[in-house]
């Protein structure tokens, strides 16, 4: 089952609202899996795409957040690096063709885009509202 769009997932930064889109686009292709034959090679490729954008996404969002001294930088870092560091896990049960790593993987990444892009990133939109930086911070990049 695919995820839905929510407005709550707007930041209203266009370079992240596109970023966190394609993310939303990318999770959801590994999702329409599940319903088509398992195609490992696809899998993979998919995966990587993910990773790939996920790590270029992360080192945006982090620019932005330490440029603008955001409270929780750290913490929201940690974050970025588990989502990596689990998803790189994953890839490798995968690899080694353990049962249920897949459907396993899947909730994985819709949880993770509900908690991380609809609650974590959600903060800090909340800080750059409060000190007046959604604007500037549309100019950065
Ligand atoms: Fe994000
Ligand atoms: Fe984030």
């Amino acid at each position: 089952m695919r995820i839905g769009w929510k407005q709550t997932y707007e930041t209203g930064i266009s370079k992240i609202d596109e970023q966190h889109r394609r993310l939303f686009d990318m999770v959801n292709e590994l999702l329409d899996q599940k319903t088509r034959s398992y195609n490992e090679r696809q899998i993979f490729s998919l995966l990587n795409g993910l990773v790939k954008y996920a790590e270029e996404h992360f080192a945006t969002e982090e620019k932005y957040l330490s440029y603008f001294k955001y409270p929780k930088f750290e913490e929201h870092t940690r974050q970025h690096l588990a989502f990596l560091q689990e998803i790189t896990k994953f890839a490798q049960k995968l690899e080694d063709h353990q049962a249920n790593v897949f459907p396993q993987m899947l909730e994985f990444l819709k949880r993770w885009y509900f908690t991380h892009i609809g609650e974590s990133d959600r903060l800090y939109v909340e800080y750059f509202v409060k000190h007046k930086l959604i604007h500037p911070a549309q100019e950065l990049l």
